[in-house]
């Protein structure tokens, strides 16, 4: 299926490149080298014609498939009516609303939509200051939550902070449980989440008195889709509680079927008084929502929460029919067959292969932690870059992620069939074997 017919880039790919340097600052991340062309399902096409099975999805971002039909129509047609009118009601938004409380948990009554994740984080951190009157924000070493101001604050990554100067004030940080390389170096089996206690601590050291809440991804998505161990988040959430915090959980990319669970927040049936949504509610449109208890975002008064493109009729069109075509084609439960299908030949794969240190997730969302050596677990970004331009060559897309840049996504669209995971997993088998 998959066809790479010559050294990449090819000659077309090369011309864009070139001429791209000379016109946009170069400040992306390291992908292959493939100027993309089209894509269906889990095939992209780059504008030399050669194809590839895609495990990035963009960014975890089109989780019902490149350019679905029923999603590009109802674009086409949400276009040819009506563009944009700010926020003037059209009935694309209420349907859109009606459809996305319909399938969040029943606590979750009311949304608001916006455009990017960042802008729902920020969204989110203004609600629990606004409804607490408090300022102080707990979140975690390793999260990323954008790179607007406040969202780039809460994030416990210094990329998106560099240059910077002083973040938001208020902000508390602590660490997340990353037990591959735990920070306490205990052992997760007998270390009784050492970290919560951590947590406490930490707050009575360093809190004012004026917490309001605390915001958490349910898995670091890009630190290194870092899983928590089972039984965190839950026990996190009853810490919030006994304390009257507020909780947001930052679906952003955990949403929208890609744990093999419509919401990641349903493993360990947490209940978020607010919930940060983005990349795949749109597939591809840009669009995002933030999901509340209606009596949280409700602190938020007439004219105190908008945006220029945030619910106009494309993205909402947008997010009718993302819905729509994940239920129809149930793809959180195509995510999770999958997902285990591939997480077991990937496990086989970290046996044989002296690099790779962990392979973690659940679902369409796992990480491959590429390391030197296996037991001072020292992180191997550039052999990581090589893996990326030996799958791309081989015919397999995929991105990497992580603090020290050495986890591979292993993120393909909801769609991918049986087939289509068998023979990415031989290219990135192959590839893995070249290194
Ligand atoms: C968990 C999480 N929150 C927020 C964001 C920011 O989203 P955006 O890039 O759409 O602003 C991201 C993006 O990767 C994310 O993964």
């Amino acid at each position: 299926m998959t066809s790479v017919t010559g050294p990449l880039p090819g000659p077309r790919s090369k011309e864009l490149f070139t001429r791209w340097a000379r016109v946009e600052a170069q400040c992306a991340g390291y992908q292959a080298r493939v100027a993309w062309d089209h894509a269906s399902g889990v095939v992209v096409a780059d504008v030399d014609g050669n194809t590839f099975i895609d495990w990035t999805s963009g960014v975890l971002v089109t989780n019902v498939g490149h350019s679905h039909p029923d999603l590009v129509k109802a674009v086409q047609v949400a276009a040819a009516k009506l563009l944009n009118n700010y926020e003037c009601l059209h009935p694309w938004r209420v349907i859109a609303a009606e459809k996305l409380t319909s399938v969040l948990p029943p606590h979750l009554d009311k949304c608001f939509f916006l455009t990017t994740g960042s802008e729902v984080v920020e969204g989110a951190i203004r609600i629990m200051k606004r409804k607490t009157g408090k300022f102080e924000i707990i979140s975690f070493y390793g999260g990323f939550h954008g790179r607007t101001s406040a969202a780039a604050g809460a994030g416990g990554l210094p990329g998106p902070k560099k240059g910077y100067g002083p973040t938001l004030p208020g902000s508390i940080r602590v660490p997340f449980p990353n037990c591959y390389r735990c920070p306490f170096h205990a052992e997760p089996t007998t270390c009784d989440m050492l970290c919560l206690d951590y947590l406490e601590d930490a707050v009575r050291a360093t809190s004012t008195g004026s917490l309001a809440g605390l915001i958490v991804e349910p898995y670091q998505g890009a630190a290194g889709f870092i899983f928590p161990p089972e039984g965190w988040l839950k026990r996190l959430e009853q810490w919030l509680r006994g304390r009257g915090l507020l909780f947001t959980l930052d679906e952003v990319q955990s949403s929208f079927g890609r744990t093999g669970k419509f919401w990641a927040m349903e493993w360990e049936g947490l209940a978020p008084d607010l919930v940060s949504i983005g990349k795949g509610i749109g597939s591809g449109v840009p669009a995002s929502a933030i999901a509340a208890r209606g009596e949280v975002i409700g602190t938020l008064g007439a004219g105190e929460m908008s945006s220029t493109m945030g619910g106009n009729p494309l993205a909402c069109a947008a997010v009718i029919a993302v819905i729509e075509i994940m239920q129809r084609e149930h793809l959180e439960e195509n995510a999770l067959r999958i997902g285990k299908l591939m997480k077991s030949r990937l496990l086989e794969m970290q046996e044989k292969s002296p690099y790779v240190g962990e392979v973690r997730g659940r679902g369409l969302v796992m990480g491959v932690e590429l390391v030197k050596d296996k037991k001072t677990k020292e992180p191997a970004p550039d052999l990581t870059r090589r893996l990326i331009d030996l799958a791309a060559e081989n015919g397999l897309l995929i991105g990497s992620v992580g603090t020290f840049g050495n986890v591979i996504r292993v993120a393909p669209p909801l769609v991918i069939s049986a087939a289509e995971a068998h023979e990415s997993l031989d290219i990135f088998a192959k590839a893995l074997s070249l290194l």
